[in-house]
């Protein structure tokens, strides 16, 4: 098989650390989750995936995704017709582990990304990629005339690698768009922002966070109306969540959790309702 090799600028190259965390657990016995579509993409990439084999944050970042997911399938519960975007898609399958048959999606990332996407995902009429910045109003112009319901806004190891004030514009693109949204993110503070250079996987790559978001209940002051109504570290996910992982992984969590690293202290999942 012709093997691609990705043309991806520098932030655009992490979506790759994912992708392969997600490829590798597939093939273990008792994993987190299945993902078939991302160890055939992985395998059809020509990149030194082996920089990344047996890193701990790989299993980091599979239980972030966990959380995401099941925020995606209680809001698509609520709202079976509702509207997902995610922003900074990269090579993620949420569509293909979640979707429930009715709901709009929207995929969002920067042109080089959604190029490879296209190798590998087609649009259909529920199913949009789209090539934009998030910070890029002409998107929101885009998703918001595509669409009338309630959204939810999925951007998953996306947001802390902007600068504070574009987070900012984006949080305030998409309460003025979309009112009364939610929208998904991780937040970086200090424990984890100042350590990026020994990050396991960061270290790997060029890409580097910019925003340090010390206290994610602070984010309810960036404009009336803003409610935090998650906040999750990797080690204090939500019970039902935490108790339908495989035993060693419930294991390894509380081994970590109980010894308060600020790396892991310091990496929220969070969950806002827009005004
Ligand atoms: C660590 S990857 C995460 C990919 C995906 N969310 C996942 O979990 O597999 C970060 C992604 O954010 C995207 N990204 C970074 N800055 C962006 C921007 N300004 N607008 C849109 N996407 C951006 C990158 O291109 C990359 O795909």
């Amino acid at each position: 098989m012709d093997r691609e090799k990705p043309r991806l600028g520098t932030v655009q190259e992490t979506l790759l650390i994912p992708l392969y965390a997600r490829a590798v657990e597939n093939r273990k016995e008792h994993a987190l989750l299945r993902d078939a579509r991302a160890e055939e993409i992985v395998a059809s990439i020509d990149y030194d995936f082996g920089r990344f084999d047996d890193l701990p944050s790989l299993t980091g970042a599979l239980l972030r995704t966990l959380l995401f997911d099941r925020w995606v399938t209680d809001f698509l519960s609520e709202h079976p017709d509702g509207t997902v975007v995610e922003i900074g898609t990269g090579l993620n399958t949420r569509h293909e582990r979640v979707d429930n048959g009715r709901a709009r999606w929207f995929e969002l990332d920067l042109p080089d990304v959604i190029a490879l996407r296209r190798t590998f995902f087609t649009d259909t009429p529920r199913r949009t990629m789209i090539a934009a910045s998030v910070t890029d109003e002409s998107w929101a112009v885009e998703v918001a005339s595509r669409t009338d319901g309630p959204c939810l806004f999925v951007a998953e190891a996306v947001l802390p690698y902007l600068h504070e004030p574009d987070v900012r514009r984006v949080v305030d693109l998409l309460a003025d768009r979309f009112p009364g949204s939610l929208l998904a993110l991780d937040t970086a503070g200090p424990g984890f922002f100042d350590t990026q250079e020994q990050h396991d996987a960061l270290s790997k790559v060029d890409a580097r966070m910019h925003w340090n978001c010390p206290d994610p209940a602070g984010l309810a002051d960036w404009r009336p109306g803003i409610g935090v109504l998650a906040s999750h570290t990797l080690t204090s996910l939500p019970g039902p969540l935490l108790a339908e992982l495989p035993l060693p992984y419930q294991q390894m969590v509380s081994a970590i959790a109980a010894q308060r690293l600020p790396q892991a202290e310091g990496y929220r999942l969070n969950l806002l309702h827009l005004p």
